[in-house]
């Protein structure tokens, strides 16, 4: 039985399935034009429960998906929408035991789902160069796990220093400029291990796909982006929604082999 705890993040529903994301916090009321409605009243509940507001409006209170929380938390930098974490999850094959170094950490939104996908015995070193950024992505990842998770490693400075002591599986990368990482990457990572990087212009990925085929030791190197077309199915209008996301970003993969030779 999950049932809500103080601190833990809380998505309220409403009759139209209109979404809050909150903080349950003791003591603290959510506020809206269907009335009041005290977080003790869902501190205690079984998830899935429906609430009543001071107005008697019906609310039914649910954990956020990784998916809701990152898109509905308060953020900083930009996200990776979750269409695209999915992606990046699979073609870069992160697995159990996988030590992953990943920057910039952002909002958070990327690390939360590298962390579940490693596992308790893998780790996720993730660097972010804005101290603001670092701070707020700390509030968010604790926020949605109730702290801060033992396989992550949350530091602040520039990706590329930080890797030059690593040894990597996987090095994920959403951030303007992930080209200065690649030469790094052609020597740390573990062979075999996986690049993998995140852009939203042509011309970024122009060039960092030049870096990798200029380092001589990444093969299966691969572009691609993400379509999500979300569908209406009500009665007989069963159709794609009028609107979609349009474009976030191009994701690249590469694998790194051991230099000819060897
Ligand atoms: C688009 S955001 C990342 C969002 C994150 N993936 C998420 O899902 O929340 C890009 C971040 O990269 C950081 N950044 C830029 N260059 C960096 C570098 N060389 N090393 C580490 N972080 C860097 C920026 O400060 C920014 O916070």
């Amino acid at each position: 039985m999950a049932v809500f705890g103080p601190g833990d993040p809380c998505l309220i529903f409403d009759r139209k399935e209109r979404r809050y994301l909150i903080e349950l916090i003791p003591g603290q009321q959510f506020h809206n034009h269907q009335g009041v409605l005290p977080h003790d009243e869902i501190i205690g509940r079984e998830e899935g429960s429906t609430v009543k507001t001071s107005l008697g409006r019906s609310m039914t209170v649910l954990r956020p998906r990784l998916a809701d929380f990152a898109l509905k938390m308060p953020r900083g930098a930009a996200v990776v929408y979750p269409k695209d974490t999915g992606a990046i999850l699979v073609w870069a094959d992160v697995k159990p035991g996988n030590t992953v170094v990943e920057a910039g950490t952002g909002s958070g939104a990327l690390t939360m789902a590298l962390t579940r996908a490693v596992g308790e015995q893998g780790k996720v070193i993730s660097f972010e160069v804005r101290d603001d950024h670092a701070q707020l992505a700390e509030k968010r990842i604790s926020g949605f796990f109730g702290g801060i998770p033992e396989n992550v490693d949350l530091r602040v400075g520039p990706v590329e220093e930080g890797l030059r002591e690593l040894r990597p599986d996987r090095i994920v990368l959403d951030m303007p400029e992930p080209w200065h990482s690649v030469p790094i990457a052609a020597t740390n990572l573990a062979p075999g291990g996986i690049f993998c990087c995140y852009l939203p212009t042509v011309p970024q990925v122009q060039t960092v796909r030049e870096a990798l085929d200029e380092a001589g030791v990444f093969l299966d190197v691969m572009t691609f982006e993400m379509m999500m077309r979300e569908w209406t199915v009500g009665g007989r209008s069963v159709r794609p929604n009028h609107r979609m996301i349009g474009h976030t970003g191009f994701i690249t993969v590469a694998r790194r082999r051991e230099p000819a030779g060897n």
